[in-house]
Order: structure tokens, then C-alpha cells, then sequence
């Protein structure tokens, strides 16, 4: 009998057999081992996510969600109160003027991928991207240099699962209360003194003379850390796993450095590392012959829906002339990522970078050891070897 356990290794290893059973034989899928029901189509989920009254995101957005988030934070909370809280930090967004990042991101990308000039073999992720998108969200966020290694063991924590009890453990959940204490520690120090960050233009943005009280300043800061650090990491691990992969894609980029924006479209929609968060249905919803009651969980597959032949044509390839339109990789509508520009910069400028030091490379494990997650999908380590 089919089964779809998104807590299991072997999803965590290949989600994508698994969804297109799912597309094909059962689009709306009751999962009992993760308690939800499974949108697997593209448009059911682009459908799901433009339709926020019946689909909320109120009771939590992350397949296992972490204690006192849902109603609270961006992601977790339905207009008008969604739209207040996003209105109020894309002020702060626009005001810290991302583009003026662009040259310290630059700095921070070369300094990262200059000890590999003469390394043979090595992780990626240590010894690239995470020493990167930490050091760029620390610059964004106005985050103290110093404490860059354990907020990033912490962040990466907070978005993991136990596959065991398919909940969060009390590392999972210790790492959200001392992610929680920090954050609390620097909106003190930041309100004393504020800075040119999001974290001080966010704890002071106005709109009508509405501000932001003290828990959203708390979770909006805990949850940019998380989703900046995590998120950012976890796909920059994905993309290069693809430039591994495809060495003619990568040459191609490496020729073309303009050609990796095109690149990163192509793998936020062939892989992800989004792959799957959760919504609550308000009101009895039929969909394919099945009913969904009021207060079931969902999941909205993006991973799945990004495969879906239904919209795209040989989605299985990758193909970086494909310009995926309308792919879920930053999901949609009212809960679109918010730092999809910041992400797709950091992303682009940390290629350039590497690859002028590492044009040609090849992933040394064929197996790799996936990151137990019921929402995101990254190697918790990718080694690379020069080819030439
Ligand atoms: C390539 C890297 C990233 C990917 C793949 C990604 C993906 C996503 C996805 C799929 C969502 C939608 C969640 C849902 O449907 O419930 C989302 C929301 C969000 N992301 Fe990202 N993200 C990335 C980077 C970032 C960065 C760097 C930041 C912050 C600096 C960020 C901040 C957010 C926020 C605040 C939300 C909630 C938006 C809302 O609900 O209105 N993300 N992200």
C-alpha cells in the first residue's frame, strides 16, 4: 500500500518518485504518518495559496511547527494581520536598500571561496556557504560578528525534526529558546543604538502610526534569522549539487556568469529546498472525491508541484534555458518569500566568487547525508573534488 511519511530517510533522500505517485494516483492524499492531507499538483497549490481564507496559515506554516510561532510571524498568520505585519517589514527592507549590499556581499563571497584556491578536495557547505550566508545575514540583520557559528548550528537545528517520534526534540526546541534569548539580547542592544539594519529599521518602522509590538519585533527577527540562514544555506547546497551534476549547465555559467540567474530559477524550481509547508483548512473543502474537514492539516507540496508535467513540460530535466515561470521554489501569493531579491543576489554573487576559484568540480558521494527535515531538503554535507 502507498504511504507518503515526509519524517522518513527515504524521502528526505528522494522525494520525487514518491510525488509523482502522488500527482498521478492520489492528488489529494490523507498521510497518517504525517497527519495531513498532500496537495501534490501544481495547480492545486497555486490554487491553495491564493485562496489563504480556506487555506490559513494561521495554526503554522512548517510541516512540524515550533512552539509559540503560529499566529505570530509572517508566515504564520492570515491577512489582515499577515499583511500589516509584511507591510511593516518590507518598509524596513526598503529602507536598508538591499542593492547597497551587493559590494559587501561580494566582499564576503571572495573571502569565503579564497582558502579553496588550493584545496584539492573539500565540503562545500562548511567550507563555503555557510561561512557565507551567515556572514551575509549578520551584515543584513545588523547580528554582532563573533557569534556567526553557533546562531547557524542554531538555526539549523530549529528547522529540523526527530524522524523517530516525527516531532521536534528538546535540541530542536532548546535551540528556539537560546535563538529567542539572543534575539531578544540584540533588539535591546540595537533600540539603544540603532544602525543602518533591518533589525533597527524594523523595531522603528511606522505605517499610520502603527509599529510593530515587542513579540513581532522577537519573532520577526527570530524567524529572518532562521529563514535567511537556513533557507539561503540549504539552497545554496542544492545549486551546487546541481552545477555538480550538470557539468555542461555549469560550464555554461562559468563561461557566462550572467547565465547563473537563469541557473538559479531553473533549480529553485528543479530542486528545491523549500519543499513542503503547511497550511489548515478553515471550512470543508472536496477536492479529487475526498473531503478535507474543517481543522485538517495540508501540505502544499512545492517540490511536487515544481515536477508537476501538468505545467512544465520534461520536468524532470534540468534545463537552464527552461525560465520555469511561476515555479513554487520561493513559494506564492500572499506568503511569497520575502527575501526572494536578497536571495537571489546572494545567491548569483556567491557562484561568481566560487567559481572563479573552483571552475570545475564533481561531488565525491554518491549517497549524501540528507538533513532529517519535514519541510526543507538540503545535504547536511557536500563534498566537492576539482576535476581540472
Ligand atoms: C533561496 C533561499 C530561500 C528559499 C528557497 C525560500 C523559500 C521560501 C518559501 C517557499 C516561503 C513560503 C512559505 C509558505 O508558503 O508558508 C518563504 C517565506 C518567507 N521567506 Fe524565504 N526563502 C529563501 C530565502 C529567504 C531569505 C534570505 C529570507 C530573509 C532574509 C527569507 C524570508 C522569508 C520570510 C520572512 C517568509 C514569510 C513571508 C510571508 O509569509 O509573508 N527567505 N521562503
Amino acid at each position: 500500500m502507498f504511504t507518503f511519511d515526509p519524517y522518513s530517510p527515504a524521502i528526505d533522500a528522494d522525494p520525487f518518485p514518491f510525488y509523482k505517485t502522488l500527482r498521478d494516483e492520489y492528488p489529494c492524499f490523507w498521510s497518517k504518518e504525517a497527519d495531513m492531507w498532500i496537495l501534490s499538483r501544481y495547480d492545486d497549490i497555486s490554487r491553495a495559496l491564493g485562496d489563504w481564507q480556506t487555506y490559513s496559515s494561521a495554526k503554522g506554516n512548517l510541516m512540524t511547527e515550533l512552539p509559540n510561532r503560529a499566529g505570530a510571524t509572517l508566515g504564520t498568520t492570515d491577512p489582515p494581520r499577515h499583511d500589516r505585519l509584511r507591510g511593516l517589514i518590507q518598509k524596513a527592507f526598503m529602507k536598508r536598500n538591499l542593492e547597497a549590499l551587493a559590494d559587501p556581499i561580494r566582499e564576503i563571497a571572495a573571502a569565503a571561496a579564497a582558502p579553496l584556491a588550493g584545496e584539492k578536495q573539500f565540503d562545500f557547505i562548511e567550507d563555503f556557504s555557510s561561512k557565507f550566508t551567515v556572514r551575509v545575514l549578520f551584515a543584513a540583520l545588523g547580528l554582532p560578528m563573533g557569534d556567526e557559528r553557533t546562531v547557524r548550528d542554531k538555526a539549523v537545528l530549529m528547522v529540523q525534526t526527530d524522524p523517530k517520534t516525527r516531532a521536534k526534540g528538546p535540541e530542536h526546541i532548546a535551540a528556539s529558546d537560546w535563538m529567542r534569548d539572543y534575539a531578544a539580547g540584540v533588539i535591546a542592544e540595537r533600540r539603544a543604538n540603532p544602525q543602518n539594519d533591518l533589525i533597527s529599521h524594523f523595531s522603528t518602522a511606522e505605517i499610520d502610526g502603527d509599529r510593530l509590538d515587542e513579540r513581532e519585533v522577537l519573532l520577526t527577527t527570530t524567524t529572518l534569522i532562521m529563514a535567511g540562514i537556513e533557507s539561503l544555506g540549504g539552497f545554496m547546497s542544492m545549486f551546487a549539487l546541481n552545477m555538480a551534476d550538470y557539468a555542461d549547465a555549469r560550464a555554461a555559467c562559468v563561461k557566462d556568469p550572467e547565465l547563473l540567474a537563469d541557473a538559479i530559477e531553473e533549480s529553485l524550481r528543479f530542486n528545491t529546498s523549500a519543499q513542503r509547508f503547511r497550511r489548515c483548512v478553515t471550512k470543508d473543502t472536496e477536492l479529487h472525491g475526498q473531503t478535507m474537514k474543517a481543522g485538517d492539516f495540508v501540505c502544499l507540496a512545492y517540490g511536487s508541484g515544481n515536477r508537476d508535467e501538468r505545467k512544465y513540460e520534461n520536468p524532470d530535466v534540468y534545463d537552464i534555458s527552461r525560465k520555469p515561470r511561476g515555479h513554487l521554489g520561493f513559494g506564492g501569493s500572499v506568503h511569497a518569500c520575502l527575501g526572494t531579491a536578497i536571495a537571489r543576489m546572494s545567491v548569483k554573487i556567491a557562484m561568481e566568487e566560487f567559481h572563479k576559484v573552483v571552475p570545475n568540480y564533481s561531488r565525491v558521494q554518491q549517497q549524501l547525508p540528507w538533513m532529517p527535515s519535514s519541510t526543507f531538503r538540503s545535504p547536511m554535507a557536500l563534498e566537492l573534488a576539482r576535476t581540472n
